[in-house]
């Protein structure tokens, strides 16, 4: 294990850029929103001045009107990368930054828990405390937005424009509302792809489906990515289970930061309350016995059991029973030979076990899901989703995702997607640290 955690701490030195960590090399070259969240935590743990400098790069890129776009351009040279900065043109919007350049849509709003995580390792540093009081206020600011500039109907649960906002990019949840959109393909013009030159194309969208995320693009840019005639326009307009309960966690650790350090949190606690009861009453759905995601649009919910529907547990949101009903769907996944915890239902004949978001194991879901379980108190499903992640870095390496069928892994030597990732790298050097 500590051959683990020395390999682990050696990728982030990699893929550390001066002020702020790339996901992977070549793949993703730049600063990603949710993914510098969750290597700032791996970085506490032993440099905590670099953890601080990442959110600090990751906030250098915020938009005045409260955003924290999903990639932030650090780098205009780099030319490998589709869409780049050029394409996005996010400074259609007045309040983009010139420098750094930014993307058009925001990521998971991670920030709040991990900087409570961060003070929690090092709270009585200066330093730290320091840091958190500046940067507190801009994590605020981006809930606020999420609240004014999302949330059409005022119901405290905010919506997503593009599926690559949810950081499940082509998780089969988005294909009904993808596939129904009428397409302009005037809209969209001519691109080329980079992905598929980087990556084996089984394991990436189709051409399809990038057309279709490139449409949506295209419509952002139309609308200076914002306000409400681009709500009312977007075919595309969800709830994400995820995405919410993300937001609720972090809500939540903002009102205890705010405690620690004196600082008022009475509009977080208003959003707090609203959210979490939205969240019950709207996102659960009785059928199938689990959170779905909700499809403001067309006004139906996703009927799927996904990966993101058990992040509520993360968030401390479901009552007892429902969190029970949650552990027994993992448990009974473990019993079936799978890993935990498969991104997609096993038993939808959408699962595709190697393809992406459609049913792979992620790293930095089972970080979130196994603290969900520990506060609970499951802490024997707890112990299997941290046990089966260390498994399959030591079988297949550092990867971006894992196939999530054991009776495959036999035959594998690697992951899936980008190597030496740093999220995993972070997610390694958390859980072996605690
Ligand atoms: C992919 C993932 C997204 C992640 C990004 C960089 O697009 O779907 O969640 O942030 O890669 O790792």
């Amino acid at each position: 294990m500590q051959d683990l955690l020395q390999q682990a701490k050696s990728i982030l030195e990699q893929n550390w850029r001066g002020a702020y960590t790339i996901p992977t090399s070549r793949l993703y070259p730049f600063q990603w929103n949710w993914d510098s969240g969750f290597v700032a935590i791996g970085w506490a743990h032993f440099d905590v001045a670099r953890a601080m400098t990442e959110l600090e790069s990751l906030f250098s890129g915020q938009w005045e009107n409260g955003m924290v776009p999903h990639i932030i351009f650090h780098s205009e040279n780099e030319k490998t990368y589709f869409p780049n900065y050029d394409f996005w043109n996010a400074n259609v919007n007045p309040g983009a930054p010139t420098k750094p350049k930014t993307s058009g849509i925001t990521q998971p709003a991670v920030h709040g828990f991990v900087l409570e995580q961060i003070l929690e390792n090092h709270g009585d540093n200066a330093d730290v405390q320091a840091f958190a009081k500046a940067i507190f206020p801009k994590i605020v600011h981006s809930h606020r937005w999420l609240y004014q500039h999302r949330d059409p109907n005022r119901e405290g649960l905010f919506c997503i424009l593009h599926p690559w906002e949810s950081g499940r990019d082509n998780s089969p949840l988005w294909d009904e509302a993808m596939d129904s959109i009428e397409i302009d393909k005037a809209i969209i013009g001519e691109y080329t792809r980079r992905d598929t030159a980087v990556a084996d194309a089984s394991e990436r969208p189709t051409q399809d489906q990038y057309d279709r995320y490139v449409y949506l693009l295209q419509l952002g840019k139309k609308h200076q990515y914002d306000g409400h005639e681009l709500m009312v326009e977007s075919p595309f307009l969800i709830q994400d289970s995820m995405m919410n309960a993300i937001l609720i966690k972090s809500n939540e650790s903002l009102i205890n930061i705010g405690k620690k350090l004196g600082i008022d949190t009475a509009e977080v606690e208003e959003w707090q309350q609203q959210s979490v009861q939205s969240f019950n009453a709207k996102m659960w759905h009785d059928e199938l016995a689990f959170y779905t995601c909700y499809d403001v649009r067309n006004d139906k919910p996703i009927a799927h059991r996904e990966i993101g529907g058990l992040v509520p547990l993360f968030g401390q949101i479901p009552d007892n029973q429902k969190a029970n009903i949650l552990n027994d769907y993992l448990i009974n996944l473990h019993e079936n030979n799978y890993y935990l915890c498969p991104s997609f239902d096993v038993e939808s004949p959408l699962f595709d076990s190697k393809r992406y978001w459609r049913g792979p194991i992620w790293p930095q879901m089972n970080w979130m899901i196994h603290k969900g379980l520990k506060y609970y108190n499951f802490d024997k499903t707890a112990d299997i989703v941290r046990s089966d992640f260390l498994e399959l870095i030591q079988k297949l390496g550092f990867y971006e995702y894992f196939e999530s069928q054991k009776s495959q892994v036999g035959q594998l030597t690697k992951g899936y997607g980008g190597g030496n990732f740093s999220w995993t790298a972070s997610s390694v050097i958390d859980f072996l640290r605690f």
